[in-house]
């Protein structure tokens, strides 16, 4: 079958020239028709050439066989011993939480320690699973979160703090760990933007009870949408899949899934404690779930992509060291650099302006040239109309900086090398403007 899915693709090449526009990025490059965006699917025919196969070959098409496949490789690649994977990084999140919170039997209320500045759906998981974030303010050195201040936030309704460092660049780890050892909470990595980074030679997810991934396609790895919930502790996973899985009791996947007696052996038993019968365990609803799932094709996609994960983090980690260089020579601007003892798995090149107008002429510049820019994200997420309710924004003097004064640059390996000139000669253009 593959066979023949690659020679249509070759067929389709020939008769319609560059027929995937983000295959033809990594090869060509023409500044008058073409922008640099800031990421994109880093994919060749292999993915391409996958996902036709699932259609084909598929059995039932939603998560099947394929995605029972990749989450076992995703484990094995990162080191946990159990993954999940769903439909985005946000349902992640949102599952991840849900899980722990069942898990550790977190009461509504209790408090988790986020930092003010970052991705919404960092901070919604926690109000929407009924617990409380915390806010804490960035450290304008390499704008990720103060750690004195993390302490400070600590009360005896804290049950954990939620870790994503900036564009994926580590801050103190130890410290971190040792905060969390010392006031007995936990530490969950939201690692949608730091997948393969490094501390002291360990992923950073080492040190976490869970962690969530995203595989949308500004991402290190791209499914097209798609996220992901790992751990060391099977019952989280466990049940981060029944909460993605409409809340059901059993956890059948992959080939398990075609076992007539289920995984546990007695799928048909007497599952329900008030009904004297005999029940499906496929439809016993132990939580109040939702439908996440991935469908079987992202699974597939997701292996091809896993196999690349090497080459696109050092792409990545040389085109930010590239990038960073070209714009750091701009007056005014700074380019944050990794601490000694980090292997950041960048997602962006993220830059400092002296001012708000330097940021704003900046942007402008290279965004009327066609090179695609970033806000980081939310900047303070406080500032934003569904969560201003949850604190006072004010009181986050550095974090409110972050829309006037940063904004990061792509480092993907779709960027290729032409294109790196490119923003040169861009930048140059803007000194001399
Ligand atoms: C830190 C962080 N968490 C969560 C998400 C959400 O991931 P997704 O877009 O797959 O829902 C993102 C998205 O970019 C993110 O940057």
């Amino acid at each position: 079958m593959y066979q023949l899915i690659n020679k249509f693709i070759e067929s389709a090449k020939e008769i319609e020239g560059d027929v995937f526009p983000f295959l033809a990025n990594k090869k060509s490059f023409n500044p008058e028709t073409d922008s640099v965006y800031y990421s994109g699917p880093y994919w060749d025919d292999e993915e391409i050439s996958e996902m036709i196969h699932s259609i084909f070959k598929g059995k039932w098409l939603s998560s099947g066989e394929k995605v029972s496949k990749f989450e076992r490789q995703f484990s094995k690649k990162f080191g946990f011993d159990h993954s999940v994977m769903v439909n985005s990084g946000s349902s992640a999140n949102l599952v991840m939480i849900a899980a722990l919170k069942k898990y550790f039997e977190w009461e509504d209320g209790d408090e988790i320690i986020v930092c003010a500045c970052g991705f919404a759906t960092t901070v919604a998981p926690i109000v929407q699973n009924g617990l409380t974030p915390v806010f804490v303010d960035i450290d304008w050195q390499d704008l990720n979160w103060n750690l004195n201040e993390v302490e400070a936030k600590i009360s005896d309704r804290t049950v954990a703090v939620i870790s994503s460092p900036v564009l994926g660049n580590p801050y103190d780890m130890d410290t971190l760990v040792n905060i969390c050892k010392n006031n007995e909470i936990k530490l969950i990595a939201d690692n949608c933007d730091s997948l393969g980074s490094k501390w002291d030679g360990k992923y950073l997810t080492d040190v976490a009870v869970a962690a969530s991934c995203s595989f949308y396609p500004a991402h290190h790895l791209c499914t097209v949408e798609g996220g992901m919930v790992s751990s060391n502790i099977k019952e989280i996973v466990d049940l981060a899949r029944s909460f993605a899985w409409w809340g059901r009791d059993c956890y059948c996947v992959g080939q398990q899934n075609l076992l007539s007696c289920g995984t546990c052996g007695k799928r048909f038993d007497k599952w329900l404690d008030g009904y004297d019968g005999i029940v499906d365990h496929k439809y016993v609803f132990s939580q109040m779930g939702y439908n996440l799932k991935p469908l079987d094709m992202l699974g597939g996609i997701g292996s091809v992509q896993l196999a690349k994960f090497e080459e696109i983090h050092k792409i990545r980690r040389s085109n930010k060291e590239k990038i960073g260089e070209i714009v750091s020579s701009i007056p005014g601007v700074r380019v944050v650099g990794e601490n000694k003892r980090s292997e950041t798995s960048w997602f962006g090149v993220p830059i400092i302006c002296d001012s708000k107008e330097l940021k704003e002429s900046l942007v402008f510049f290279l965004e009327k040239n066609k090179i695609q820019t970033r806000n980081y994200f939310a900047g303070n997420i406080l500032l934003h109309p569904g969560y201003k309710h949850l604190d006072d924004a004010e009181k986050y003097p550095n974090a409110n900086q972050v829309l006037s004064k940063v904004f990061f640059l792509g480092c993907s390996p779709t960027i290729n090398n032409n294109m790196i000139d490119y923003i040169a000669a861009t930048v140059e253009r803007f000194k001399n403007d």
